[in-house]
């Protein structure tokens, strides 16, 4: 019998509010959100929304105020091995060996010592980092480290990989090698990645769906379904169903980023300048 498929995400009416200096923002709220198993979904939104917030709840690095979230049914009650994360600061140990950072999250699971190598090995090969598993952090190139940290998240054989905007800090080249790096890797593990990006092509190349978020406090505005098949190229970035959703995604996005930055402006941005900001943001005087 085939082994049943893993990986679901199932974020339901979640609300997020923090207390910093003795003030309650609230983050998202009210979010619906859902990934099946095998599937790439992004978050996009602007600057503040909370995707990194709803990133967390999965991860299990924050609780939700009210709302449910389940992984493959289950109520998320902290960080697991199950789900791996990447995050878009390197965040490997500079004092271990790349092979070494692999190994970590197979040591912690208590695997023991020679198939620990094996398996980091093979998936350092994988990820054509083999020749570099004796060098350390700082001998590696930007994106070099971003490859070992996503090898290092999927040594544990998590159900998904959650992403929080792995490849901001790359060049344009390096990060489009990144991305189909990526893919395959993806489509060879069949796992779900839940991946929040601040660029719509790369949410495109990559996604089988995208969620749009509003402005703070989060919500969810639209719901993108990527038609375009499989295995992704870089050529399907010419043809006009790419262009046509790169189009409508930035009127969204536009949409939202404008709003978030008419609150700001209305607080005060403006005012030195004499320019009065209506209801409608900056949108009315731009
Ligand atoms: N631990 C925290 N304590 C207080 N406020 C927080 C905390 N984490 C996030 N926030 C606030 O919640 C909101 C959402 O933050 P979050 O980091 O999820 O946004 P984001 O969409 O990832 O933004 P960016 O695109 O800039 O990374 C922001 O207003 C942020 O200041
Ligand atoms: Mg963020």
């Amino acid at each position: 019998m085939e082994e049943e498929r893993k990986g679901a995400i199932d974020i339901d009416s979640v609300r997020v509010t923090f207390t910093a200096r003795g003030e309650i923002v609230e983050a998202v709220s009210n979010v619906d959100m859902h990934v099946k198993p095998g599937e790439f979904v992004s978050i996009i939104g602007p600057s503040g929304c909370g995707k990194s917030t709803l990133l967390n709840i999965v991860a299990g690095f924050v609780k939700p105020t009210s709302g449910s979230a389940l992984f493959d049914g289950v109520p998320i009650r902290g960080p697991g091995s199950d789900r791996g994360v990447v995050f878009q600061q390197y965040s490997l140990f500079p004092w271990l060996s790349v092979r070494k950072n692999v190994e970590f999250g197979l040591k912690m699971k208590g695997t023991p010592a020679s198939q620990r190598e094996t398996q980091a090995r093979t998936l350092l090969g994988l990820a054509g980092l083999l020749a570099f598993e004796n060098h350390y952090p700082d001998q590696l190139s930007g994106g070099m480290k971003q490859r070992v940290g996503i090898v290092r998240a999927l040594a544990t054989s998590p159900q998904v990989l959650l992403m929080d905007e792995p490849f901001g800090a790359l060049d344009a080249q390096t990060r489009a090698v990144m991305q189909e790096i990526l893919t395959n890797m993806w489509q060879q593990f069949q796992i779900s990645v839940l991946f929040v990006t601040h660029d719509i092509e790369e949410s495109i190349f990559l996604s089988d769906r995208i969620y749009v978020m509003t402005a703070r406090p989060g919500r969810i505005k639209a719901e993108i379904t990527v038609p375009l098949p499989r295995p992704r190229t870089p050529e399907m970035t010419y043809t006009p169903e790419f262009i046509g959703l790169v189009q409508q995604l930035k009127a969204l996005i536009r949409e939202e980023s404008l709003a978030a930055m008419g609150s700001e402006l209305k607080e005060g941005g403006l005012s030195g300048f004499g320019i009065e900001v209506g209801p409608r943001g900056v949108e009315e005087v731009v």
